[in-house]
């Protein structure tokens, strides 16, 4: 069985929806371990409501060790690591362990307003000021960088001149909750090839 870890630092709405598409059946894997850099995390009532074993790693306590502390939890026990929301950025032995077998999902259409401190209503109000017509969320394999591995999806959304950051977040939250067990599902059956930079995803 394909095997996954879901790392969080929040409500876990993505989680919830990778999650779902596990126990639907949509998804052929089982989740190994949900973990949170945050131990005031909604997403580890999600975790314990679902019988999957959380652990909670809380970053204003373990600082720079958060990292090693997750590798010690997933070594040899997953197949893949999903960040869903996870604020932490993995750094060290993790990103060698887990090479191309980590992926996050941002919401915006990267490049566009990603990078460093780019996270949460923050994303969405860069883009409501910005004026864009189009948003939407990426998903991308985690390299050493932030943000800025090969992408595998892209979903947009329609940006309207009286969009509140609010609003545009809650719009491309749904999509999130497609493409995020979409990614997930693909690569557990072997059909996202990454070449360089680029990715062909076979459907
Ligand atoms: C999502 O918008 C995701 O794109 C970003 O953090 C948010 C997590 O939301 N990385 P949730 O905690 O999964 O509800």
């Amino acid at each position: 069985m394909f095997r996954i870890a879901v790392l969080i630092s929040g409500s876990g709405s993505d989680l919830q929806s990778v999650i779902d598409g596990v126990n639907s059946g949509y998804i052929k894997a089982s989740i190994e371990a949900v973990i949170s850099d945050n131990k005031d995390a909604y997403g580890i009532k999600r975790a314990e409501e679902n019988g999957i074993p959380a652990y909670v790693f809380d970053k204003r306590e373990y600082k720079e060790g958060v990292s090693e502390l997750i590798l010690s939890v997933i070594k040899d026990k997953v197949d893949l690591v999903v960040l869903a929301g996870f604020l932490s950025v993995l750094k060290g032995d993790i990103l060698k362990e887990f090479r191309d077998r980590i992926i996050n999902i941002h919401p915006s259409l990267i490049p566009a307003f990603c990078g460093k401190g780019m996270y949460g209503i923050k994303v969405h109000q860069k883009a409501v000021d910005y004026g864009v017509k189009v948003s939407g969320c990426t998903v991308h394999f985690v390299d050493e960088g932030t943000d800025t591995g090969p992408i595998i999806f892209q979903r947009t959304v329609p940006v309207y001149f009286d969009d509140t950051a609010d609003i545009l977040q809650k719009r491309i939250l749904k999509e999130e909750h497609i493409a995020l067990p979409e990614a997930v599902k693909l690569i557990s059956e072997g059909k996202v090839v990454l070449k360089g930079r680029k990715t062909i995803v076979m459907d």
